[in-house]
């Protein structure tokens, strides 16, 4: 697989991360990149003006950031992290005049689907080379049924949305746990005319339907199902998006992993449809403790503190999966320094992440020395000792900067290529790793 990077020269910058044994200090890790794409998009519908603050300003956001502004929504940035939306109403978004690029990302993709099929307008979206490799059809067939008209490129982008149709309401059992597919169709529905039943196969995150709620929409949620009549108008309302658990994510197998230190990770969002790997870690052996658990716009919240712990391998449930999809990158170099055996399975989905990240991890542990089993839906680890090498992240954001952790465990340097994706979702990651105690340099 080729790199997902769009820029030019992408594919040569480089991370180069030498053995550390000791991580410390209290980190403030970016704000929650699902969280600030559907604050964008539900602000931007919405009659009023919203504050968000706690914003990522990461290239993926910026992706969301730069379609909902080329729709006509009036956007301000007071500065990096504090965006204000001057929201257009629910008829308010303009036909784009050029293409709608989302780069990297696929929550902005899939979610603007949804949005995008009860508008008066057509709009075609574009992406990178590692978004146009990914499924469409999960989002554009059910939003078909809904009386959308979209066209894929076989199944990929560029997806075009023809405008200009009624929207009615379906009843849908997802067939893959999808917290995109579930977003999409909870946005059309705003848009549709009567009721939207969604259903899932297995709990995924939860953040549009607690948004909707905060913009005034009823969300009515009974177990699987998440129901909402349209059409429907929002209201703006002020986001305070928390700490993004999938970047802590990095620096709690880091506090694991180091011999010596404490890490301290303030205001992280703790909703229980995110924190599978908080799960998973601690039944390896972890030494995490969550202080001050509160509730903010919404959203649980709290602070972790880690400490060095001694891992052990374990057989992660099956039903924890989707609470831990986006982290199994990095409990993937957790389970090569455990001791004893970790066994991952029905995570087929990993293979359609930005990268394959069962066939990638599996080639960058193979390399660090980790013996691995590949199996169509997850991996086999057995941990050991860990070796320095040249990995390459395919373009995939969380490979890099899960291999950068390795280094707490490695015999010798580790040097990773293709990183200039890392800037889709963890903007300042070396710096921040470094203030951590991670020697990890930048090259290219
Ligand atoms: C996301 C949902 C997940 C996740 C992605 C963000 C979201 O994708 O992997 O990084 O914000 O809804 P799937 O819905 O494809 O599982």
């Amino acid at each position: 697989m080729s790199s997902g990077g769009a820029a030019a020269g992408a594919s040569v910058r480089s991370f180069v991360a030498s053995p550390s044994r000791r991580v410390g200090g209290t980190l403030r890790i970016p704000g929650d990149k699902s969280i600030s794409h559907r604050a964008l998009m539900l602000a931007g519908i919405a009659e009023g003006r919203t504050r968000i603050t706690g914003f990522l300003d990461s290239e993926d956001c910026l992706a969301t950031l730069g379609a909902m502004r080329a729709m006509g929504v009036r956007i301000e940035r007071q500065d990096a992290t504090t965006v204000i939306v001057e929201g257009a109403g629910d008829a308010g978004l303009k036909a784009p005049l050029h293409d709608l690029d989302m780069g990297n990302a696929g929550t902005a993709m899939r979610l603007s689907l949804g949005l995008l099929a009860g508008q008066p307008f057509t709009s075609r979206l574009v992406g990178d080379a590692s978004l146009s490799r990914r499924p469409m059809e999960r989002v554009a067939t059910p939003l078909r049924a809904m009386g959308a008209q979209i066209d894929t490129t076989e199944g990929h982008p560029p997806v075009t949305v023809h405008g200009g149709v009624r929207l009615h309401g379906i009843r849908y059992e997802l067939p893959v746990a999808s917290a995109q597919v579930k977003s999409a169709l909870l946005l059309a529905a705003l848009y549709a005319h009567g009721v939207t039943e969604v259903i899932e196969p297995a709990p995924t995150r939860d953040h549009t339907e607690r948004m909707l709620k905060g913009f005034g929409v009823d969300v009515l949620r009974d177990g699987p199902s998440a129901r909402v009549s349209g059409p429907a108008k929002l209201r703006a309302c002020d986001v305070d998006v928390p700490a993004d658990f999938s970047s802590a994510a990095f620096f709690l197998v880091a506090g694991c992993l180091a011999r010596q230190g404490e890490l301290r990770l303030a205001g992280i969002g703790l909703n229980p449809t995110r924190t599978g790997l908080l799960e998973i870690l601690h039944s390896m052996g972890a030494d995490i403790e969550i202080m001050n658990a509160r509730i903010s716009g919404g959203e649980p919240i709290g602070d972790l503190i880690v400490r060095p712990s001694e891992l052990r391998g374990i057989e992660v449930p099956g039903a924890i999966v989707p609470l831990a999809i986006d982290e199994f990158p990095v409990l993937f170099i957790a389970a090569a320094c455990a001791a004893g055996e970790t066994l991952v399975t029905g995570a087929g989905e990993l293979r359609v992440k930005e990268s394959d990240r069962i066939a990638v991890m599996a080639e960058a542990l193979t390399c660090l020395g980790a013996e691995v089993q590949v199996l169509p839906d997850g991996l086999r680890v057995r941990g050991g000792a860990l070796k320095g090498g040249t990995i390459d992240s395919h373009g995939d954001h969380r490979v890099a900067m899960s291999c950068a952790v390795a280094s707490l465990r490695a015999s010798g340097p580790i040097r990773i290529l293709d990183t200039a994706n890392v800037a889709t979702s963890f903007p300042g990651f070396v710096a921040l790793a470094r203030t951590a105690g991670l020697i990890i340099e930048e090259r290219g």
